[in-house]
C-alpha cells in the first residue's frame, strides 16, 4: 500500500515548511489556546489538504515552482481543516482524534470553542493578507460551507428519510467544498484560465467527496487504533452515512432500530450487523470509485509531470486508505 508520505514526494520538502510554519502562525498570545491549537498541529494529521493545494500548484506552474503565496494558501487551507475538526469534535463528543486525545476532552468544551474560533479568525487573517479578493471569496465560502453542513447533519440525525442526495450534499458543504475551493484557489493564484481553474475546483469537489465516503466506510469496517478516532461512531450518533443509507434499503428492520434510536439493549451492535451484512460497504465503495475517476479526469488539462502523477495516484490512496 502506498503511503501517504510516498505519495507526496513532489510535495515533501514543502509539507515539512509547512508543519513548521504551522507552529509559527498559530503564535503565542494566547498560552491556553495556543496550548490547544499546537496540541492537534504537533501530531500531524495526513496533509492531505495542503498536499493537493501543492501539488496543484506545482503541476500549474511552468517551471515546477510555487510562491509564498501557494504555501501560504496550503496553510490556511490545513488550518480551517484542523478548526473544523476541534468543532467536530466538539458536536460529536468525540474522545480521540490523531491518536491522542480531543481538544476538548483534554481542555474542556470552552476552550475547545475558543480554540476553534480562535484558528478560524487566524485563518481569515492571513487570508486577507493574500491580497487577492478572489481567493478571499473562495475560501470564506468555505467557512460557510463548514458550518452549513454540521448543521445539516445535526438537523438529519436518526432521520431514515434522508436521501443519498442530500447525504452527498451535506458532504459537499463539510469535506469536499474545502477541498475544491482550495483547489480552484491554487489556479487563481497561478493565473490559469477560468476552465482550468474549474477542473481544479471538480477534481477537488470529487476527491473530496470519494474521501467522505471512504471514511464513512472506515467508521464501519476499521478499528479505533488504526484510524486514530473512534469507529463505530456515526452510526451511534445518528449520522446516517452512505452504508447506512444503502442498507436501509434491503433491511427493513434497521429502519425500526433507528427511529427508536437504538433505545433497547444491543440495538446499536444488531444495527451495525446488519450494515455490515448488506451490500451497503460494497455500493458505498463503488460510489466512492466513481467520484474518485471522475477527479482524475478533470487533470487532463495538465501537461504530464511527477505532481500530476502524483494528484492521479492520490485518487487511488483515497481508495485504500486504512486511516
Ligand atoms: C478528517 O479528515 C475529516 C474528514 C473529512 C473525514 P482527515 O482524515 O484528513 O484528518 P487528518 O487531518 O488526517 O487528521
Ligand atoms: C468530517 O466528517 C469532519 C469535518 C469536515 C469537520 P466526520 O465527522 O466524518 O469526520 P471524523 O470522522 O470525525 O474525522
Ligand atoms: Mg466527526
Ligand atoms: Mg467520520
Amino acid at each position: 500500500m502506498t503511503s501517504a508520505l510516498s505519495l507526496f514526494s513532489p510535495v515533501e520538502a514543502d509539507l515539512h515548511l509547512l508543519s513548521d510554519n504551522l507552529k509559527q502562525l498559530i503564535g503565542a498570545r494566547h498560552p491556553i489556546l495556543s496550548a490547544a491549537a499546537e496540541h492537534l498541529f504537533g501530531v500531524s494529521g495526513k496533509r492531505v489538504r495542503p498536499a493537493i493545494v501543492l501539488l496543484l500548484s506545482r503541476a500549474a506552474s511552468t517551471d515546477g515552482d510555487i510562491t509564498l503565496k501557494h504555501r501560504r494558501l496550503a496553510e490556511i487551507t490545513e488550518m480551517i481543516h484542523t478548526a473544523s475538526l476541534v468543532h467536530d469534535d466538539v458536536v460529536d463528543e468525540s474522545e480521540l482524534r490523531r491518536g491522542i486525545p480531543t481538544v476538548h476532552s483534554s481542555f474542556g468544551n470552552r476552550i475547545a470553542v475558543l480554540a476553534g474560533d480562535f484558528l478560524f479568525a487566524q485563518s481569515s487573517w492571513y487570508l486577507a493578507n493574500l491580497d487577492n479578493l478572489e481567493v478571499v471569496k473562495l475560501l470564506s465560502q468555505v467557512i460557510m460551507d463548514l458550518a452549513e453542513g454540521e448543521i445539516r447533519q445535526g438537523l438529519n440525525r436518526f432521520d431514515t428519510g434522508l436521501s443519498l442526495d442530500a447525504y452527498l450534499e451535506k458532504s459537499y458543504y463539510k469535506t469536499a467544498s474545502l477541498i475544491a475551493n482550495s483547489s480552484k484557489a491554487a489556479a487563481v493564484l497561478s493565473e490559469t484560465s477560468d476552465s482550468v481553474a474549474n477542473d481544479f475546483y471538480q477534481y477537488g469537489r470529487h476527491l473530496g467527496l470519494a474521501f467522505q465516503i471512504v471514511d464513512d466506510i472506515l467508521d464501519f469496517t476499521a478499528s479505533e487504533d488504526s484510524l486514530g478516532k473512534p469507529a463505530a461512531s456515526d452510526l451511534k450518533s445518528g449520522n446516517l452515512t452512505a452504508p447506512a443509507l444503502y442498507a436501509l434499503e434491503e433491511q427493513p428492520y434497521l429502519e425500526t432500530l433507528i427511529e427508536r434510536e437504538f433505545a433497547q439493549d444491543g440495538d446499536l451492535e444488531q444495527a451495525i450487523a446488519l450494515v455490515q451484512d448488506s451490500e451497503g460497504i460494497q455500493r458505498s465503495r463503488e460510489l466512492a470509485t466513481y467520484h474518485a475517476q471522475t477527479a482524475v479526469k478533470h487533470l487532463q488539462v495538465l501537461p504530464s509531470s511527477e505532481a500530476r502523477q502524483a494528484l492521479i495516484n492520490l485518487a487511488d490512496y483515497v481508495l485504500r486508505r486504512l486511516y
